[in-house]
């Protein structure tokens, strides 16, 4: 007989967890391989079970979960361009045990190694790999693992799957059919201060030595003093902030709010990620690109409401979420909250990465083109088109951050990203993430923070 409670790692096909589906209630999350998009589910019935040996393409690999002390983490290699060159996992794998399993690429594996200090591994491919590690361990494994490797940790429970409901890709589409130039917020967008920015950033980074910070690692003092001031700049143009915290020992959330002057539940949100990452070995994490560009482009646009005294006619909400380079987990509990409360939340945009442009490139602005609410990201392109033409625009299969929570919860959700391609970034989760170098471009950032802008301005409604 099978063992039931058996994980399986299967291409992601809304169908599989769409309404009767055995699987619709042991999902455990989308994660990237390459190009694809794997699903991870925690199958715990016979039925489910005899319908994965029958229905679901061979080839998909299991092996038995729920270990207490361990922690589930899919480990995949972002996609960069090639002359930035590669790493995989073969020092990653010794550092975290001596003992090898013998286990090769693409093998089933069945059995949990038994030492506390070792790993188990339980599918590997040339870009991802899903292993279980000591739960403590897990917390600071993204300053463990190689260049150009991200690590995500799986939820302890399967998570509910909400796809994003027609109703709410037509709200949107609503917004794109009645898109056309306003002067009002091309001068609004165009109000933005690329001096400022260039303050906010060094500050954040620690380029300006006096904001003291070091690293902004979810577990680091920077991360609090950074979240600290995040809430205090943006208090100061108007919105109501808090700290949130969602798990311990994370820096907080900071989540800021102007309330509509018209009576609505609607909402809608703009974020980056200020946790950051650093080189391995080293704790200076700068993340002047990742994602201090984020950070400080949405900074900018807060800065910009409270000076010109901006109203809205929606909610409008500004996010800074923690945890990102640990699973997006600080974003995943906000957006849970907000399903959990029935939130009226109708555009959703993340600006990660905003502000590196290759030599020899144009300004660009990429799109995901997997993970995301299609309908925003085409609004998006159009907003750009008008208020910023000086952008490229095209897709990047640069996948996921933020927005990957909230459009899995059901709202309409998309990213902003620096390149119409994979990541292109030298100092890529690296200790030299910083704001003065070459290649650091406050026009593209300004840029990609304008269509930001515009997109809140157009969707929340607004009068000054
Ligand atoms: C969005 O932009 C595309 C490309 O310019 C254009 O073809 C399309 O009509 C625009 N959509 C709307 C609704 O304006
Ligand atoms: C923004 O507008 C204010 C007036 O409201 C003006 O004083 C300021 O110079 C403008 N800043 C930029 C960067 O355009
Ligand atoms: C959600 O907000 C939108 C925009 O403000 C509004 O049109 C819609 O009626 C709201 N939906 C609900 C269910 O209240
Ligand atoms: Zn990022």
């Amino acid at each position: 007989m099978l063992p039931l409670s058996l994980l399986l790692v299967t291409p992601f096909s809304p169908s599989i967890l769409s309404g009767n589906s055995c699987f619709t209630d042991s999902f455990l999350g989308n994660y990237g391989d390459g190009d694809a998009t794997m699903s991870v589910l925690s199958v715990t019935s016979q039925d489910c079970m005899d319908l994965w040996s029958s229905d679901l393409d061979a080839g998909h690999y299991y092996a038995p979960t729920h270990e207490p002390g361990r922690q589930l983490i899919w480990l995949e290699k972002a996609s960069v361009d090639e002359r930035l060159g590669s790493s995989d996992l073969e020092a990653f794998f010794g550092s975290l045990s001596t003992s090898e399993y013998g286990q090769e690429e693409g093998q089933e594996v069945m059995q949990e190694p038994e030492s506390a200090s070792a790993y188990g591994l339980h599918y590997y491919t040339e870009n991802a790999a899903l292993v279980s590690i000591d739960a403590e361990k897990a917390q600071v494994i993204d300053t463990l693992l190689p260049p150009f490797w991200k690590s995500r940790l799986l939820p302890a429970s399967p998570v509910a799957y909400i796809p994003v409901p027609e109703n709410a890709a037509a709200a949107v589409r609503s917004v794109l059919e009645n898109l056309k130039f306003d002067p009002v917020v091309a001068s609004l967008v165009g109000n933005i201060s690329v001096s400022q920015i260039q303050k906010d950033i060094r500050f954040l980074t620690g380029e300006d030595e006096s904001s003291g910070i070091i690293s902004r690692h979810s577990f680091s003092s920077g991360a609090l003093t950074a979240a600290n001031w995040l809430k205090e700049q943006v208090e100061g143009t108007g919105a109501t902030c808090r700290l949130s915290p969602f798990i311990t020992g994370f820096a907080p959330n900071v989540i800021c709010r102007y309330e509509s002057i018209k009576e609505t539940t609607g909402t809608v949100l703009i974020s980056g990620h200020y946790d950051s990452r650093g080189s391995f070995g080293s704790t200076r994490a700068p993340g002047g690109d990742d994602d201090g560009s984020g950070t400080v482009g949405v900074l900018s646009i807060a800065r910009t409401i409270g000076r010109k005294g901006i109203k809205f006619h929606s909610n409008v909400e500004i996010a800074f979420f923690a945890g990102e380079e640990q699973g997006l987990l600080g974003s995943r509990a906000y957006a849970r909250e907000l399903r959990a409360a029935d939130a009226n939340l109708t555009l959703m945009i993340q600006a990660d990465m905003t502000a590196y442009r290759a030599p020899g490139e144009p300004l660009q602005l990429g799109l995901p083109d997997r993970i995301g609410t299609p309908e925003a990201s085409q609004l998006v392109a159009n907003i750009s088109a008008i208020y910023s033409p000086e952008l490229h625009v095209g897709i990047t299969p640069a996948c996921c951050s933020d927005h990957q929570s909230f459009h899995e919860q059901g709202f309409a959700a998309t990213q902003v990203f620096e390149r119409a391609g994979p990541i292109a970034d030298p100092m890529y989760h690296n200790s030299g993430d910083l704001s003065d170098r070459e290649g650091y471009d406050f026009d593209q950032l300004f840029a990609i923070a304008k269509v930001q802008f515009a997109s809140v301005l157009h969707t929340a409604g607004f009068e000054l």
